[in-house]
């Protein structure tokens, strides 16, 4: 990646207002364009079905389409900050938008195409002489990966007694991966996305053991798959669950590679995954667990990382040490080794192995006493000081009657509004303790209601989510408040979901850029020369998910062509070139 400059970038653009327009809006000398909506063709050379406005393309053509909900998303320069490729995330489907007549009736062919909208696309991209962008097509790295792509499992629960099914009875090679949410880029130039809310894809047995209780698998799913793909539905096949919530490995400059879900790295409802470096050359990949209550978790990789990009580093990932997080009232912390025979991870408690420790990570981290947090969505790697920070988007739960108290890290009683901590580790990035404090508390400081003030110096937010670091150090800090939220009692004046720029020497917060209505923003990366900024838009215009009536324009975004809501990718620059923020 991009060296990281020497002393911290000032924030020097004029702040944008709160907004509830259908719209970007960016900066006085911002621009910003729309590319790579969902239902593009991502370039593969003599398949590239245009996209139908009214969404009637069929299940092989999506799965040759930009997939729906864009999230997490990386730059990799071919060509230095004027070429490369992006890999994202299509997170989940709205499957009242993704089919015409939404999801009256409920048939295969939409569950096909629900899942050829999901999982990851490989684009090629191109600044023209006058500054815009476009995708380059055909492209011959263009790619999808969707539910049914082949990935390989690697590690030590790879072939494991507990991922092995009837269609894979070795354990070694699992169809597809879903709800991608974040993502990380490696040193060694591959892609890491986060398998998040898998348990949501399956239908559970009505009298659930202690594995699927504590995974919250039940009866009925989310996205009704299981009605029309039977490995869906977990009450006949109960170690498919067991094959998602991984960290996935794909190595986007190879589109004939095989991804692989690396179980090294713990199995759990991961946002996504963030590398930082020791300084002997290990990788250390932070991640979170973005549900209410759940962990923050390091791998520390035995090996350093080796010269030769993705091929050297083929095996990196799957031989390490996995931690979880506790953090204590004074300001310390400790990083607990899930490490089967170690403390309480033995037989004796259920773990007959490594690979049974890490399928059912969950369960060890209970047994360990990590803290359980507000949401864990993205981490971030201060380049300057080697801080770690981590958004806690909200928890309405904390402290509620039958739920976890407040503590000294989630110091607020149905926390709406959620906030920032970070850590400093005691030493190198394997330290085994850190230093911990919060960057900010979300929420507007003129609230009376003390658990949903906030402490913010600048701008407003509530709900952070995707946070990163550019090179110059200034922290970027997006917001996913629910749509069910915006514009109203204590969210009045936020505004739309926004991106916001951080000092984190002084902790002003600016406002740099305000999404559509109803919509996320999440993902961001830059070229190296941080004069373009990548970020996704995901799910303008969010509602209920059957829109079988999408006749109401009042509801709906119809951002950003007119019709149609869809996710989209937003290149931001300077009109005249220059370094963004600055
Ligand atoms: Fe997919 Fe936690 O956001
Ligand atoms: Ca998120
Ligand atoms: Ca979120
Ligand atoms: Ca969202």
């Amino acid at each position: 990646g991009p060296r990281a400059f020497s002393t911290r970038g000032a924030l020097g653009f004029q702040s944008v207002p709160p907004s509830r327009a259908d719209t970007i809006v960016v900066p006085p000398g911002y621009v910003a364009q729309v590319i790579a909506s969902w239902g593009e063709p991502v370039g593969i050379a003599g398949q590239m079905p245009p996209f139908k406005p009214d969404a009637s393309n069929t299940a092989e053509d999506q799965a040759l389409q930009l997939g729906m909900h864009h999230d997490g998303i990386h730059y990799y320069p071919l060509d230095g900050s004027r070429r490369g490729l992006l890999a994202m995330n299509h997170e989940y489907t709205d499957d009242g938008l993704l089919h015409p007549d939404g999801m009256q009736p409920w048939t295969p062919e939409k569950v096909r195409k629900s899942q050829a909208a999901h999982g990851v696309s490989v684009i090629e991209v191109e600044r023209l002489p006058d500054g815009r962008w476009q995708m380059v097509r055909p492209s011959r790295y263009a790619r999808r990966i969707t539910v049914h792509t082949p990935i390989a499992i690697a590690g030590p629960a790879a072939g494991h007694p507990l991922m092995r099914t009837a269609a894979d009875p070795l354990g070694e090679r699992v169809l597809g991966t879903l709800n991608n949410c974040a993502s990380g880029r490696t040193p060694w130039g591959t892609y890491l996305t986060g398998e998040e809310n898998f348990i949501g894809y399956f239908s559970g047995p009505k009298t659930p053991d202690e594995h699927a209780r504590r995974w919250g698998l039940r009866p009925g799913s989310w996205y009704r798959w299981h009605e029309h793909d039977e490995r869906f539905d977990a009450e006949k096949h109960p170690h498919e669950p067991n094959r998602f919530g991984w960290i996935v490995e794909i190595d986007p400059l190879d589109p004939t590679s095989t991804p692989v879900k690396r179980t090294a790295l713990g199995r759990a409802a991961h946002e996504g995954a963030w590398v930082a470096v020791t300084r002997d050359g290990r990788a250390v990949v932070y991640s979170g667990e973005d549900a209410r209550f759940e962990y923050i978790y390091k791998f520390v990789s035995r090996d350093p990382i080796r010269p030769g990009g993705a091929r050297a580093n083929r095996e990196l990932l799957d031989h390490g040490t996995l931690y979880v997080a506790r953090f204590d009232a004074d300001g310390r912390g400790r990083w607990l080794p899930l490490l089967h025979g170690t403390g309480p991870l033995t037989a004796a408690h259920g773990f007959a192995d490594q690979g049974e420790v890490l399928i059912k990570t969950r369960q060890a981290a209970d047994l360990l006493g990590a803290t359980k947090m507000d949401r864990p969505e993205w981490l971030a790697i201060d380049p300057l000081s080697g801080e770690v920070y981590c958004t806690l988007t909200n928890n309405s739960r904390r402290g509620q009657p039958g739920h976890p108290d407040v503590d000294a890290a989630n110091p607020r009683a149905g926390n709406v509004m959620g906030h920032i901590i970070r850590w400093k580790e005691a030493g190198d990035f394997d330290a085994t303790s850190f230093t911990w404090d919060h960057l900010v508390l979300a929420g507007d400081p003129a609230n009376e209601r003390p658990e949903a003030r906030g402490n913010i110096l600048g701008d407003l937010f509530a709900c952070p989510d995707g946070i990163a670091f550019d090179s110059r150090g200034v922290l970027w800090i997006q917001t996913d408040a629910h749509a069910s939220q915006l514009h109203r009692g204590e969210f009045a004046r936020f505004g739309n979901n926004q991106l916001l720029a951080c000092d984190v020497a002084t902790g002003e917060v600016r406002r740099f850029l305000t999404g559509p209505v109803n919509c996320e923003i999440t993902g961001l990366t830059f070229t190296p020369d941080l004069r373009t900024m990548f970020l996704n838009v995901q799910h303008p215009g969010e509602s209920p998910s059957d829109r079988s009536d999408p006749a109401d324009p009042t509801r709906y975004s119809r951002w950003p062509d007119g019709g149609r809501p869809r996710s989209s990718t937003v290149v931001v620059r300077r009109a005249d070139g220059g370094v963004i923020g600055t």
